[in-house]
This record gives structure tokens, sequence and C-alpha cells, in this order.
């Protein structure tokens, strides 16, 4: 992979976007920055010069299409024609649907898949005069199955995963050469159980088994060197529920009205004094980093990851066993 490859991360202050910016940074790529906290993208700037790659922090609400076609711009102006862009930047409302406002579930709608749909927009308007580069969808588990307390949330990546479902066939109908491709995450470790808005008596929690940050930005990486795959699912929880919601979507409902809503939760109570990022960043000031306060019960490894990377010998694998099982059965039938 080229060391000048140009790459916009959306999101990229905290949690996934932040170990994504890292990674690249990692790979001396030019990596534009694009969130609202400025204290959060100084930090994460200084993670990517650190590891050998140029960074380039642009505050942006990903909700405002035309700060994200600026930032494009000046991402192309200042370290050129962008090779990847990856949308990470979302937010949301831990709560009940019916104590959701209008427009805080406008507002989630905006940033969660708008703020997708634009990022989107701006890399294609400069990826396909030239019919070249690559789009990566950050998405989720719950982009398939919704779950209790997570309404707006499920609502965006389920969009999200629709429309790049359309944008995918019109790539493939024009023969195009830009890519996208969408990476459905499992629980990780990241501050946004911290600072999403929360309605719930307890602290918010990603659902076991969880995964650190970076096992999701192996994962973005791996999508963007190889994006001609539609979709990677990464962690075994979330091959298990998709392949669940597939063959039994009514006894998931049952299952997650039981246990989702003490599932999402610590069982200690939310801190009085927890920031909500919904309309205004909370790493302002604070740099919450990469991971959210669950290292103890976090994971840096998924084996599905490993085996999703590797399908095709692990396919092989599986065939030599077959063959070598049949050629011994019927040695001993002879
Ligand atoms: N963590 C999980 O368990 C999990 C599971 C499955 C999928 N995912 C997916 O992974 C992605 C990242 O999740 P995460 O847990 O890493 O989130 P996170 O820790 O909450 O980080 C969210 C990032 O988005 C930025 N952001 C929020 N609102 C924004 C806005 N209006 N404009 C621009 N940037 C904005 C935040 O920075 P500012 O607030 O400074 O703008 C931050 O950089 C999401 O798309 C999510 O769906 C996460």
């Amino acid at each position: 992979m080229s060391d000048t490859q140009v790459v916009v991360v959306t999101g990229a202050s905290g949690g996934i976007g932040r170990a994504v910016a890292r990674a690249f940074g990692a790979r001396r790529a030019r990596v534009a920055l694009l969130a609202r906290g400025e204290r959060g993208l100084a930090a994460a700037a200084a993670d990517v010069e650190r590891g050998g790659g140029t960074a380039l922090a642009i505050p942006t609400d990903v909700a405002d299409f035309g700060a994200v076609d600026a930032a494009a711009e000046r991402a192309e102006k200042e370290l050129g024609p962008i090779d990847v862009w990856v949308n990470v930047a979302f937010t949301s409302v831990f709560a009940p649907f019916e104590d959701i406002g209008p427009d805080e579930f406008r507002r989630v709608t905006e940033v969660s898949y708008l703020g997708y749909v634009h990022g989107t927009m701006a890399a294609l308007n400069r990826m396909k005069p030239r019919d070249r580069g690559t789009v990566v969808q950050v998405g989720s588990a719950l982009a398939y199955r919704g779950i209790p307390l997570q309404s707006a949330y499920c609502g965006a990546k389920h969009a999200i995963q629709g429309f790049n479902e359309s944008l995918r066939c019109e790539l493939l109908h024009e023969g195009s050469h830009v890519r996208t491709t969408m990476v459905q995450m499992p629980a990780v470790n990241t501050p946004q159980f911290s600072w999403v808005l929360s309605r719930l008596p307890d602290h918010a929690q990603p659902v076991p088994p969880i995964y650190q940050p970076e096992v999701a930005a192996r994962a973005v990486l791996y999508a963007t060197d190889h994006p001609r795959r539609r979709e990677y699912w990464v962690g075994g929880s979330t091959a298990g529920t998709l392949i669940a919601n597939a063959v039994a979507p009514g006894i998931l409902d049952r299952y997650l009205a039981k246990t989702g809503f003490k599932a999402q939760q610590t069982g200690s109570p939310k801190p009085a004094d927890q920031p909500a990022n919904l309309w205004a960043p909370a790493d302002r000031d604070t740099d919450f980093g990469a991971h959210g306060e669950f290292d103890a019960k976090s994971t840096p490894r998924s084996l599905q990851l490993w085996a999703s990377r590797h399908h095709g010998l692990l396919a092989a694998g599986g065939s030599a066993l077959a063959a070598t099982a049949l050629a011994v059965w019927r040695r001993a039938r002879s």
C-alpha cells in the first residue's frame, strides 16, 4: 500500500474512528480527521503524526453537507486526491422510543444516517471523475437487527445499509472502479457509552462480548484494502446475530424484549454529570480517546475476523480435509 494514501475519517476524534485514524497513521498515510470536538481532534492528529502519518484536523459537523463538502475540498487541496473515505461519525439517544423527542430523533438521523450520505456524496463527487477510490461505511450488527432503547440509532444503521446497497448496484451497473463496502461491527469498548445522551437510570454499556477498538480498526483497514467484498462481519457475536435474525427474527424479538434492557446497562447508576454529545461535542475540552471504560471486559482479538479475512484459505483447507476424509473412507471400504 502506498505511503501517500490520502484518507478521510469522519468521527476521528474518539472511539473506532480514532483507532482507524491511528492505524492509517501507522501506515504513514495522509489523514484528514473530521469531527467537532477540538481537543479530541488535536489528540487524534497527534496520534497520526506520532505513527508517522500526516494529519489534517478539520472541525466538521457531518449533519451539514456544505461543511462536509468544504472539508473534502480542503483535504484534497492540502493532502491530495482522496483515495479512501471512511464514514464513522455517529450519535444516538439511549432511551425507550417514547422518551425520545422528534427533534432528537431528527438530529440522530441527520448525524448518524445523513452524515454517512453526506460523506459518501462528497467522496463520490471527487472519486467518480477519476474512476478510483474506496468508501468504507462503518456499520453494525444493528444494521439488520433492531434492539430496544436504540430506535433512532437502529433506524439510521438500517438506512445506511439500504442506501449503501443501492449505491453499490449503481456503481456495478456503471462498471465503475470506485468501490463501496460496509463493515458490520460487534459491541466495541468506545467512549459512546459515557457521552451519548442517555435517559437510562443506569450507566450504559456495550452488550458483551466486547471488542477493543483496534479490532474494529483492523477490519476497516482490511476492508479498505479489499473493497470488492460487499460487506464484512466482525466478531462471532455479529455473525451469530445476523444469522439468527435471518432465520428466526420473531424469537429474537422476544429474547431481546426479555434481556435487552438489562444487558445494555451496567447496574450502577449513571453519573449525574455525564455529558451528552447530541447537539454539541463532549470532547471540546477533554480528550476521551479511542477506548471506553470497559478495558477489563474487552478482548483485543477476534477469531471470526481472522476467519473472515482468510476465508479462501479456510475453504481450501476445508476442501483438502474433506477430500482426505473421503479418500480414507474409500480405502477403508475397499
Ligand atoms: N461502539 C460500539 O459498540 C459500536 C458497535 C457497532 C457499531 N459501531 C459503529 O461505530 C461507529 C463509531 O462508534 P463509536 O462507538 O466509536 O462512537 P463514539 O465513541 O461515540 O465516537 C463517535 C465519533 O463521532 C463524532 N461525532 C459525533 N457527532 C458528530 C457530528 N455531528 N459531526 C461530526 N462528528 C461527530 C464524535 O466526535 P465529536 O463529538 O467530537 O464530533 C466521535 O469522534 C458508529 O458508526 C457506530 O455505529 C459502534
